[in-house]
């Protein structure tokens, strides 16, 4: 009998372990010690019930005492059951408090980190935005109902948060291409730089690639030159060290960047607790994830690929792996990227461009017909190819990917209407 309950008791341990660890990694902490106190009332009641219809009034009295402090139990099988729900309650508790404690610890060591300057900003907003249709850079997009809101301008907003919390000017770099760094630079001049200190900010441009038509031959944009487009978002290190910015790197002991679109509204930018938890992880790249709205969501999805962290573009997901289905039930690849990484400077050199495989992209490619007139087509009509910063993750041995609440973090501006558009952002700003 007693060997019979220490095994179901250790069983039932180590399970109750388990299943409390996996529910507190999915933020079910409550629910578990709500679960557990349930359980152990269910068991105290039946228990109390048996008693009550089978024994003596004495032995009720003796029930009532297990039913508020478990110190009656009539036999050792029932104290080793009483002791393991407990046991396990307590553990629930544990945890829970603990994740709470986790997320105080990584929010530390990340403001520690950005007080200490080794955290940069990097916003990535050298993309010509053609699905949005305008002719500015995509920052420069009014998004306001009332008064005008930028896009830019919320973008700085959220880095301001981080700035008040840690009282630090975090480094902050922008890249921009040939087709728009004038407009956006002279942007932040008119406007103050929304705020943030002037010092602070320092812009550089991307390169460019030729784009050519359907059939491989390239576009004119201009009589006596082919027509280029910024050469993908990976590009961001190279053009910052042919800049020269590898050297405010070593000067200003810059450690970590968090490399971020200029699309997304919501999201936060150098957050303590995602900066914390990646340098605990140890790992060379953090990245914020959302769980997929739908399986056919454009999010690129992140994965492991011979054994490594890798990403794989929304439109080079196959049908099959969109329908796959891991061993919960849960469709395997379930988390996209929300283009927010965390990149530890000391590796970046692993990653070098001939590395990085080129995407072909179709896009609306402006040209010049065989007159020299303008066009700017209304449909797709030609290929870009760019080296994409989600390839740059696979170069990086480990990743830590930071889930987080998409309501709260994933607005991103691709459209003017429907899906990812700025009325859907629009919206989810309202909530938030
Ligand atoms: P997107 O993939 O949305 O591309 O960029 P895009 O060029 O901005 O927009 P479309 O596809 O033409 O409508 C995601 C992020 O990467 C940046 C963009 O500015 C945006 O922040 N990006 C993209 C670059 O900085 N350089 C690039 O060459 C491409």
């Amino acid at each position: 009998g007693y060997l019979i309950a220490i095994i179901v008791c250790i069983f039932a341990l180590v399970s109750a372990y388990k299943l409390s660890s996996v529910c507190i990694q999915k933020g079910y902490g409550v629910s578990v010690i709500a679960a557990t106190i349930l359980l152990n009332a269910i068991y105290e009641i039946y228990v109390f019930a048996r008693l009550v219809l089978v024994l003596a009034p004495r032995k009720i009295i003796n029930s009532i005492k297990l039913f508020t402090f478990g110190s009656k139990c009539n036999n050792n099988s029932q104290r080793f059951i009483y002791a393991a729900c407990i046991i396990v309650l307590i553990l629930a508790l544990i945890m829970w408090v603990g994740s709470f404690a986790k997320k105080e610890e990584y929010k530390n060591i990340g403001v520690k980190a950005i007080k200490e300057g080794k955290t940069a900003a990097l916003l990535l907003a050298g993309g010509m935005g053609t699905r949005l249709g305008s002719d500015d850079p995509k920052g420069m997009y009014n998004i306001g109902e009332t008064k005008d809101v930028f896009i830019f301008q919320r973008i700085v907003e959220n880095l301001l948060d981080v700035v008040r919390e840690t009282d630090t000017w975090i480094r902050l770099f922008v890249m921009t291409s040939e087709k728009n760094h004038e407009a956006t630079v002279r942007f932040f001049e008119e406007k103050n730089y929304f705020g943030y200190k002037k010092e602070r900010v320092l812009f550089f441009k991307q390169s460019m690639a030729p784009a050519c038509d359907r059939e491989g031959k390239v576009y004119l944009e201009a009589k006596n030159r082919i027509s280029t487009s910024p050469n993908g978002n990976a590009g961001w290190y190279s053009s910052m060290i042919r800049a020269g910015y590898d050297r405010v790197l070593r000067d200003e002991g810059i450690e970590w960047i968090n490399v971020f679109a200029v699309d997304n509204v919501l999201q936060r930018i150098c957050d303590s607790c995602f900066i914390g938890a990646t340098i605990d992880a140890g790992v060379a790249v953090g990245a914020k994830v959302v769980k997929k709205a739908a399986p056919d969501e454009k999010v690129g999805v992140i994965c492991l690929e011979d054994n490594r962290p890798s990403i794989v573009e929304y439109y080079e997901v196959s049908k099959e792996m969109m329908e796959e289905k891991d061993d919960n039930g849960d469709p395997a690849y379930y988390f996209g990227v929300i283009l927010n990484y965390l990149f530890r400077v000391r590796d970046l050199d692993l990653v070098t461009d001939d590395k990085m495989p080129l995407h072909i992209v179709e896009k609306k490619i402006p040209y010049i017909d065989e007159d020299g007139n303008p066009v700017k087509p209304e449909a797709e009509n030609g290929y870009k190819f760019e080296q994409l910063v989600l390839d740059m993750i696979h170069e990086l041995s480990t990743c830590l990917p930071y889930e987080v609440e998409r309501e709260k973090e994933f607005a991103p501006i691709k459209n003017r209407t429907g899906i990812d558009s700025v009325e859907s952002a629009r919206a989810l700003l309202h909530k938030n």
